[in-house]
């Protein structure tokens, strides 16, 4: 049976699913976008939204691992009676593969970027030039870095393919034990290289100003949906990694481990490496239109602009990227999982049949991400804005029907200590209740211009219907394969 070898190395292993371009990228976007008062919705979803859900998928993973299966929808075919059960199982799984399509595509851009660097490519680009050579490298087709681009999307693409068809113990397993290591040391010394740039005090300073009101609704949908994104919660990738555990758990401490470490890096760490050095590249009258533009631009633009300027700058810029790389590679890896294990599981195949599959069905949202102008921007929205929470609010319901006090007990059992009630008292209410304001205030805020596409010019209008499209697919390939896949008892 595949298994992970021990205990830390799950922490591990969640925590570097939950590290990613989230952290790095996103969190110091929104960050600087609404200033210091982005602490406290964030903070609230912490204990509202992301601490609960992140138990509930212990939770679920561990009885999940006591029948032997390694997806929700199949966990939920064989362990509950109820027929209808298991099609909560497609919300995640819709979500995690459109997610990672997306994903990997611009994790292929940061190794791209990282090539860049290393060879001095940036070498004296002021940050207004490096905001133009993104967008044009984002734009397949336009003869810029066309051919690098594709190259660094086939490696991204063959590595997550290798360690997922490998398996948790060969595969994950391995790079994990090296990378999340890795991981923590660079960022370390990112921070002190940042800390001793000129102008990096004022940039700490100008963080914690705020520069939003508690009363903007759409800070607290993004702090939500960045909990959602950051912590992986929802879209069943923490549940399937704890599967694949021993019986040897200890929810309690694991799952608060993980959690910590993934705020942790975003919050004291990432934060203060991309906003003071963003800080200084734009300067504070420009900073606020390049966090509204797009959180990519953040960490992609100011850090080479800021590094390559300086004695040694190649080498940070190229570390930099490096530092990104590997947080979306672990990522990456724990968002494609649910979906090849949920292959294996239903047609008790390979774990190598599972990923190709996996990576297959993939293919119809990387194609899209990769040649429609609107893909990555239309996936990234309802995933997480719509899908996710939905999945989330599954999770609970499912904690419903199998019932709360069993859920209690097998936290108990997997424990060594007990549920608190203020934690009984989120997952039963207070999460579901929060989900359930999240997605009116969304509808509420932008039902309309999203129906209407009002966002886009009418000459893209086809291909944001396309990509609607193609989502509807994928939770139909997986609804199909559920409803008409049977999973055969073991003989
Ligand atoms: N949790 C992953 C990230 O933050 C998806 O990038």
């Amino acid at each position: 049976m595949d298994r992970w070898s021990n205990r830390f190395l799950l922490v591990l292993a969640v925590a570097g699913g939950a590290i990613g371009i989230g952290n790095f990228l996103r969190f110091p976007t929104l960050f600087a976008q609404y200033g210091g008062l982005f602490l406290i919705p964030y903070l609230l979803s912490f204990c509202v939204l992301g601490l609960p859900l992140m138990f509930t998928e212990w939770i679920l993973g561990a009885m999940a691992r006591d029948v032997k299966m390694n997806s929700l929808a199949s966990f939920l075919e064989v362990y509950h009676k109820n027929r209808v059960l298991k099609y909560f199982g497609i919300a995640a799984l819709s979500a995690c593969l459109i997610i990672s399509g997306y994903y990997m595509y611009i994790e292929s851009w940061i190794l791209g970027y990282g090539w860049i660097s290393a060879t001095g490519g940036f070498k004296n680009m002021e940050a207004s030039a490096m905001g133009d050579f993104l967008s044009s490298y984002m734009t397949m087709g336009d003869g810029v870095c066309d051919i690098l681009c594709i190259v660094c999307l086939i490696i991204t693409l063959f590595l997550n393919y290798y360690f997922t068809a490998k398996g948790i113990a060969k595969g994950i397993a391995t790079l994990i034990k090296v990378s999340m290591p890795l991981l923590m040391i660079i960022a370390l010394i990112m921070l002190v290289k940042v800390f001793f740039t000129p102008g990096s005090f004022e940039g700490i300073k100008y963080m914690f100003q705020p520069r939003a009101s508690l009363w903007d609704t759409k800070m607290w949908i993004d702090a939500a949906s960045q909990m959602f994104f950051s912590l992986s919660v929802g879209f069943t990738a923490t549940f399937t990694y704890v599967t694949y555990a021993d019986k040897n758990l200890d929810i309690s401490n694991q799952g608060l481990m993980a959690s910590f470490m993934n705020v942790g890096m975003e919050v004291l760490i990432a934060s203060f490496i991309a906003i003071p050095v963003s800080y200084i590249a734009f300067g504070a009258d420009k900073i606020q239109d390049v966090v509204k533009g797009s959180s990519i631009a953040f960490g992609m633009v100011s850090m080479p602009s800021i590094f390559n300027n300086i004695p040694g700058g190649q080498f940070w810029s190229f570390l930099w990227f490096f530092l990104l790389f590997i947080a979306a590679l672990t990522s990456s890896l724990s968002i494609v999982q649910p979906s090849a294990s949920f292959f294996c599981n239903k047609f008790k195949k390979s774990k190598v049949w599972g990923s190709v599959m996996s990576f297959l069905v993939c293919l119809i949202i990387i194609v899209p991400s990769v040649l429609c102008a609107v893909g990555i921007d239309e996936f990234d929205f309802w995933a997480n804005s719509f899908i996710v929470p939905l999945g989330a609010l599954f999770l609970i319901v499912i904690v419903y029907a199998i019932g709360k006090e069993k859920c209690w007990v097998c936290f108990e059992n997997n424990s060594t200590s007990k549920l608190n009630d203020f934690m009984k008292f989120n997952i039963s209410w207070a999460t579901p209740f929060f989900l359930i304001v999240v997605v009116v205030l969304y509808i509420f805020n932008y039902g309309k211009e999203i129906i209407t596409c009002a966002n886009y010019e009418p000459e893209k209008i086809p291909q944001v219907i396309l990509c609607r499209g193609l989502m509807l697919a994928i939770v139909l390939i997986y609804a199909l394969i559920i409803h008409f896949k049977k999973i055969k008892p073991e003989e």
